[in-house]
């Protein structure tokens, strides 16, 4: 009966709540359902991604309200899910809808949208009972940029896993490195493999530019297929840029006409200074082709 009394009550909360805080939130939490101002929210002490980071999440960028490439991220959500025996909550089109009704309830239309799927809840246990999984989604206030502005990036050895072409939770090693190129007043770390393969950045792709050719790694276990990645291969098809997707070392990015650095909610950017050291420049206009290309089409898709 009590138990009954507190969830009439919660859901009071709740609908008090809709009527109220409704398009006038500066960002939002969602968990299973109930939503409300990020820093309020709370999540289940057992849900699985306290204790094991079980889970995979997306993310990308909203203008005006309008969700970015809202189809490629969700495809490789689900598609992530199913490689880690995950159960979304919900199918593909009643979390399109859902994201698109959250979005509309922020109090400003630019914003970075993050979502995440867990593998339930339950007592500590690296096994796991199959079933349906927990959404969290979380949107807040975001500044767009044009990616022009030159960027300064570190090198630092990549001791991730072997499925980084899964965009799980477990993201330790790359937060280190982010904070190395941080601390270095930088923007990103790039992650080399043992003998100089470098891979991908902590939180961004990385390709170069050399002799009007764009050279990308490959789509491996040792990347993620980046949605941006994947749009500026596209874009360089249409525009006659030439590309390569083939391992290449930090060598080769010592020496490249440019190194250009792509993620959704940065677009593409291209490094001045490696590990202190001047690089690049060498190619502005092939660079500036694929930086416009890929934030016009932003831009485009994502008009009132
Ligand atoms: N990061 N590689 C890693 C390790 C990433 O975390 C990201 C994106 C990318 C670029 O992927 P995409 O073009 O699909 O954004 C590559 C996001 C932005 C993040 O974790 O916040």
């Amino acid at each position: 009966m009590i138990r009954e009394m507190i969830a009439d009550k919660a859901i009071v909360a709740v609908h008090t709540f809709l009527i109220t805080e409704e398009l006038t939130m500066k960002n939002l939490g969602y968990y299973n359902g109930t939503f409300g101002p990020l820093e309020e929210m709370t999540v289940p002490m057992n849900d699985r991604a306290c204790y094991f980071g079980d889970g995979v999440y997306d993310a990308g960028l909203v203008r005006d309200y309008h969700v970015f490439a809202m189809e490629d991220h969700l495809n490789r959500f689900y598609g992530n899910a199913e490689k880690l025996d995950i159960q979304v909550p919900m199918p593909k089109e009643e979390l399109r809808d859902l994201i698109n009704e959250l979005v509309l309830k922020l109090d400003q239309g630019d914003l970075f949208l993050y979502y995440q799927v867990t593998r339930g809840t339950a007592i500590r246990d690296h096994t796991y009972e199959r079933g349906v999984g927990n959404l969290w989604i979380t949107i807040k206030p975001a500044t767009i940029t044009d990616g022009k502005k030159p960027i300064g990036l570190i090198t630092t050895e990549d001791q991730r896993f072997f499925k980084c072409n899964i965009k799980t939770l477990n993201l330790l090693l790359n937060v280190l490195a982010a904070q190395k190129a941080k601390d270095a007043g930088c923007t990103e770390a790039v992650f080399y493999r043992p003998g100089g393969r470098v891979t991908e950045c902590a939180h961004s792709n990385v390709h170069i530019l050399k002799d009007g050719v764009l050279h990308t790694a490959p789509l491996d276990e040792l990347i993620l297929p980046g949605i941006t990645r994947a749009h500026m291969l596209k874009l360089c098809d249409q525009m006659g840029v030439p590309y390569v997707e083939e391992p290449f070392t930090v060598e080769d990015l010592k020496a490249a006409d440019e190194i250009l650095v792509t993620s959704s909610t940065k677009f593409c950017m291209r490094a001045d200074r490696l590990d202190g050291e001047p690089v690049g420049g060498k190619d502005l206009k092939t660079f500036e082709k694929i930086r416009s290309a890929l934030y016009e089409e932003f831009l485009e898709d994502t008009k009132a």
